[in-house]
């Protein structure tokens, strides 16, 4: 992701310039400032955000190193956008939020990209303008062709299905209270372990039922789908309908995704171009904050404890009023 969003700061994004790259494995983040005008590499990340020549920060490391590296963004007072998770765990984003509400300025967003796909962002609108009625029910697919052999059961729910759960509160705007995840029959393809497919079921503050099919050994495409059953009707987004070309033979059909790159492109783009032009009017967030980063992790922790027990589970989160300025 970091290689990924190099490349689109340096040659899709206005305002923006990469004046210096971190990796821990050094010859990899050489490689990559040597390829851009003006840029260096730092060794250490503590040291790259601290950079009296850095304005703003992507952070693109793994989510166990997000902790340490967005509090010392907090202490240099640079805004900072965080590849999700924000932390790996509740406490910690809990700690992150509270320490950003102490500033007194937003300086964190939280990259959860499908609030800036173009689909997502239609689905909203149309529930925001009252013509579907009250929506009630969201049913969700989330599917990948494959997954590295890394990838454990645990991960569908804190990796793959940590986007429904930011999309169900980015389309209803209130909290998910409790979830409970199903783990039928595993498809023999995937790896010895691994409880794929699942199903999560979530309810809302309000009583709404959101369901998702989580599939990522399909062996197919990057597939993902969202639609809402609402009092005066229904909407679905994610049918991949592009070019449909007809064959010899009587076949006609179209192209899936391959994966999420291809799919979510324009929104980490549309991300990155409004973050940057947030940073430069001085708001510095524009999208997803430390609070949704932290509502997403004790929802996933609710689901990764039920995903053992196989039961409901309440999520359990602080009252957001009692943290002023969260
Ligand atoms: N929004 C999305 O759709 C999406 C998709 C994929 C990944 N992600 C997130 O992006 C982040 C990175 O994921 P990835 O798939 O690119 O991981 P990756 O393992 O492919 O790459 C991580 C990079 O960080 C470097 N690194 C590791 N520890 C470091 C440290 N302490 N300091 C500096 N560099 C360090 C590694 O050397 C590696 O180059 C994760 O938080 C992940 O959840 C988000």
């Amino acid at each position: 992701m970091g290689t990924d969003h190099v490349a689109r700061l340096t040659s899709r994004i206005s305002g923006a310039r990469v004046v210096v790259v971190n990796d821990f494995i050094t010859e990899k983040a050489e490689q990559i400032a040597a390829g851009i005008d003006g840029c260096r590499a730092v060794a250490d990340p503590l040291d790259a955000i601290a950079d009296p020549q850095v304005d703003a920060v992507v952070l693109a490391t793994p989510g166990p190193t997000h902790e340490k590296q967005l509090l010392a963004c907090l202490e240099h007072g640079k805004p900072v956008l965080c590849e999700k998770p924000l932390t790996t765990d509740v406490a910690t984003s809990l700690e992150i939020v509270k320490r950003e509400a102490e500033l007194g300025k937003r300086l964190i967003q939280v990259g959860f990209m499908r609030r800036f796909d173009h689909e997502y962002a239609q689905l909203k609108s149309l529930l925001d303008s009252g013509d579907l009625g009250r929506a009630l029910v969201l049913h969700c697919v989330h599917r990948n062709p494959a997954v590295p052999p890394s990838f454990d059961s645990a991960m569908v729910v804190r990796d793959s299905l940590v986007h429904e759960v930011d999309v169900t509160r980015f389309l209803f705007d209130e909290e998910v209270t409790s979830i409970q995840i199903i783990a039928p029959s595993a498809n023999p393809a995937a790896p010895e372990g691994l409880a794929d497919p699942q199903i999560a079921i979530l309810r809302t503050a309000s009583g709404r039922h959101v369901d998702v099919e989580l599939f990522v050994t399909t062996g197919v495409a990057y597939e993902v789908r969202t639609e809402v059953v609402a009092e005066k009707g229904s909407a679905m987004i994610g049918l991949d309908v592009g070019l449909i070309r007809s064959h010899s033979g009587g076949i006609r059909g179209g192209r899936i995704t391959p994966g999420f790159r291809e799919r979510f492109g324009q929104a980490y783009d549309t991300e990155f171009q409004r973050w940057v032009d947030a940073v430069h009017s001085g708001g510095n967030v524009d999208g997803p904050s430390a609070w949704d980063g932290y509502a997403a992790a004790a929802v996933c922790a609710a689901g990764v404890e039920s995903l053992n027990s196989g039961l409901p589970v309440e999520v359990t989160m602080v009252d957001r009023a009692s943290i002023p300025g969260a």
